[in-house]
């Protein structure tokens, strides 16, 4: 399952209208963007944002990029800087810009400009409830979202909370595009199970890329 000698040329599976997953996509990129991560993380550690709701998320998140996704009190919403300490989010590595660009055009969508990449660290147990990405501006850009280290079940589902899901699972490299027609789609990530993965240890992380403003 964890193909890190594998030299499997990368796929990919239609998931719906809009919607494709790129298998292995990122292997070969996946060291580089580990680095990248924790460099990030040095500048602004992974913290357990407070829903609205007043709940602790289980899902620890940072940023890059020109903007940031975050959750508290007040909402959900996109800012320049860390709340928590009033610092700009560090730079978007240009790899990153790079691999997410491509790989939207990959998809069948040009020009995706992303301003906004948001870092999400689970450790077993944690998950994603489902929801829909639609705190950004323009949704004609589609999301890009990248995962690494352990694998994870990714649902995808419909337009309306309740409506079936595809279940998936995501493994180290796969990026998974969607937008246009699937662009509000719900979608969200099952308790992970533990595990330790050879280049990433007891984690999974994904990288959201998104056009935010
Ligand atoms: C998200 O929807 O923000 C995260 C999805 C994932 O972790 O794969
Ligand atoms: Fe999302």
């Amino acid at each position: 399952m964890l193909d890190l000698f594998s030299d499997e040329a990368p796929w990919q599976e239609p998931l719906a209208e809009g919607a494709v997953i790129l298998r292995r996509r990122a292997r070969d990129d996946a060291p580089a963007l580990l680095a990248a991560i924790e460099t990030v993380a040095a500048q602004h550690p992974f913290t357990h944002r407070i829903t609205p709701g007043g709940y602790r998320m289980s899902v620890a998140m940072t940023n890059c990029g020109d903007v940031g996704w975050f959750s508290d009190a007040r909402g959900y919403r996109y800012s320049e800087q860390d709340v928590s300490n009033g610092q700009r989010w560090p730079a978007m590595p240009p790899l990153f810009r790079q691999l997410a660009q491509q790989c939207a055009q990959e998809a069948g969508f040009s020009h995706f400009t992303p301003d906004a990449c948001l870092i999400n660290r689970y450790t077993p147990g944690a998950k994603m409830s489902l929801h829909q990405d639609k705190d950004e501006r323009d949704l004609r850009q589609p999301i890009v979202s990248v995962s690494l280290g352990l694998p994870a079940i990714f649902q995808f589902g419909g337009f309306a909370r309740g409506d079936a899901t595809r279940r998936v699972l995501l493994e180290h490299g796969d990026i998974v595009v969607w937008g246009g027609p699937s662009r509000l789609r719900y979608h969200g990530i099952l308790p992970l199970k533990p595990g330790v993965h050879p280049a990433a240890g007891a984690v999974r992380y994904n990288l959201t890329f998104r056009r935010a403003n």
